[in-house]
């Protein structure tokens, strides 16, 4: 049989070639262009104007109105956690891609959740082509000390993409993982496995066969650090969900979100803590936050909200004499232009120079905050560091949210009478925030005037 031709098509011009080039020979880009199976030609004969089509009748469009809305029913993946991010559970039939950089638990939290599906009679199937059977098998001895039935879920180590297909039709499970989807590779496209074309490719068929035998398929995917060489983003149009795990590797708390979701919203965060049984949902992560805050100089709470619900999380900041030009901007946790804003405001409007000092800003825990709400909290950090002030005591550390407008005013963000409930639960210093301080001048008054006291 021959083999199917491919097309290496630019991804950046659509320029087609029948090799690969390193550029692109349509427009010059280089490293864009991406190997394709050449679309099929159609049988001689068709008409390309599809006089066929139209002899056949055209469609009729339905008024929206007159749709019949579906609700999905969900698979508990048995993770509470999960199953919020989700929307409600794993919708069947459904696409998901899960992508985390390597070593963050993505193999771990997927275990899980097929160990519980098992454990509740659905049919499940593993198919893993970076492990092999063996190992795998530890890890889900692991887990099993985690309580789930981990060892009970049927696994393949295979790469190759048809022997997959057909696994997946002859069994039919319910939910199967694909971990991960760079190691499987058609045979008919010569790119290397985790290729762009090749991943393009695994994830179209693994579509098609799994809506055609109903399967949920869960993809597991590999981010690099500075984005995806291949990665998951090129799969993002294809899937109905996608989700990233993140974290730090050498830090136990990760969090799960949801970035794009075709039933669910993209808002909800799930918050875990890797442990020896597996990953273990942080039920009340704002808790174990502000237990875990100093209050020291430097030390402010951030009232956020993750999706639906407020999160407490400790922002830390460190300022100190430079003996570099330009001096050090090192921020974890939050948007580093977003830390060159805040200074500039406090330098313009409330006479905190951090000029020529080192500024290092750090959200514990290793949770990301990516909302505006977080910028009065850096703002407030900064300055109680760089003055060597604490603004709150242990038991007691100073909460505050509000977004930095370029005039130096306080901005409204969203949910602000939950962030101050969620304050409040914990005995926090009354929160600083839009709604007592109109500038960033107000609210460092209101900061430091309680805190000189306490400071003294
Ligand atoms: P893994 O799920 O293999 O990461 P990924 O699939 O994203 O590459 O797990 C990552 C780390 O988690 C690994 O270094 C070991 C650790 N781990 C635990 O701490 N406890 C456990 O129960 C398990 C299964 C893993
Ligand atoms: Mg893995």
């Amino acid at each position: 049989m021959a083999r199917p031709s491919t097309v290496h098509v630019c991804s950046v011009c659509g320029h087609a070639e029948a090799r690969w080039h390193g550029q692109c020979p349509g427009c010059g880009e280089w490293n864009t262009l991406v190997e394709e199976r050449a679309p099929a030609r159609a049988a001689s004969g068709a008409n390309p104007n599809g006089a066929a089509r139209r002899a056949a009748g055209a469609p009729t469009p339905v008024a929206l109105r007159d749709v019949q809305a579906v609700t999905h029913s969900r698979l508990s993946t048995g993770i509470g956690e999960l199953d919020r991010v989700l929307g409600g559970g794993l919708v069947p039939g459904s696409l998901v891609l899960l992508g985390g950089s390597p070593g963050i638990g993505k193999s771990t939290l997927t275990g899980m959740a097929m160990g519980n599906l098992a454990g509740a009679d659905r049919k499940t199937l593993y198919v893993s082509g970076e492990e092999s059977a063996a190992q795998i098998r530890l890890r889900a001895e692991r887990l099993e000390h985690g309580a789930c039935h981990a060892l009970d879920v049927p696994v393949l180590a295979e790469t190759d993409l048809d022997a997959v297909l057909a696994a997946i039709d002859a069994h039919r499970p319910e939910v199967c993982v694909i971990d991960s989807v760079q190691t499987l590779h058609a045979p008919d496209l010569t790119g290397a496995p985790g290729s762009v074309g090749q991943v393009r490719e695994v994830a179209a068929r693994l579509m098609r066969t799994a809506k055609s035998v109903g399967t949920t398929v869960v993809l597991v995917g590999h981010v690099t650090k500075d984005g995806a060489i291949a990665g998951p983003r090129v799969l993002e149009h294809l899937v109905d969900c996608v989700l990233q795990f993140e974290g730090e590797r050498e830090r136990t708390y990760r969090t799960l979100r949801a970035l794009k979701n075709r039933f669910g919203s993209t808002s909800e965060t799930g918050v875990f803590e890797m442990k020896q049984g597996g990953l273990v949902e942080v039920l009340d992560p704002s808790a174990r936050f502000v237990g875990e805050a100093t209050g020291k100089p430097g030390s402010v709470v951030l009232a956020a909200m993750e999706g639906s619900r407020p999160l407490l999380v400790e922002v830390q900041a460190l300022v100190s004499p430079s003996e570099i030009v330009p001096p050090r901007r090192v921020v974890t946790g939050i948007d580093r232009n977003r830390l060159a804003l805040v200074l500039a405001v406090l330098g313009r409007h409330a006479n905190v120079g951090t000029g020529t000092a080192d500024v290092f800003v750090n959200v514990v825990g290793g949770v990301r905050v990516d909302e505006p709400g977080a910028d009065l909290a850096v703002a407030l950090a900064v300055a109680s560091a760089q003055r060597g002030v604490a603004l709150g005591t242990e038991d007691r550390p100073l909460a505050c949210f509000g977004e930095l407008g370029l005039t130096g005013e306080l901005r409204t963000v969203g949910h602000p009478e939950r962030r101050v409930e969620e304050a409040e639960k914990f005995g926090l210093r009354d929160p600083v925030h839009p709604g007592t301080s109109r500038t960033l001048r107000h609210a460092l008054r209101a900061a430091f005037a309680a805190a000189e006291p306490v400071a003294a």
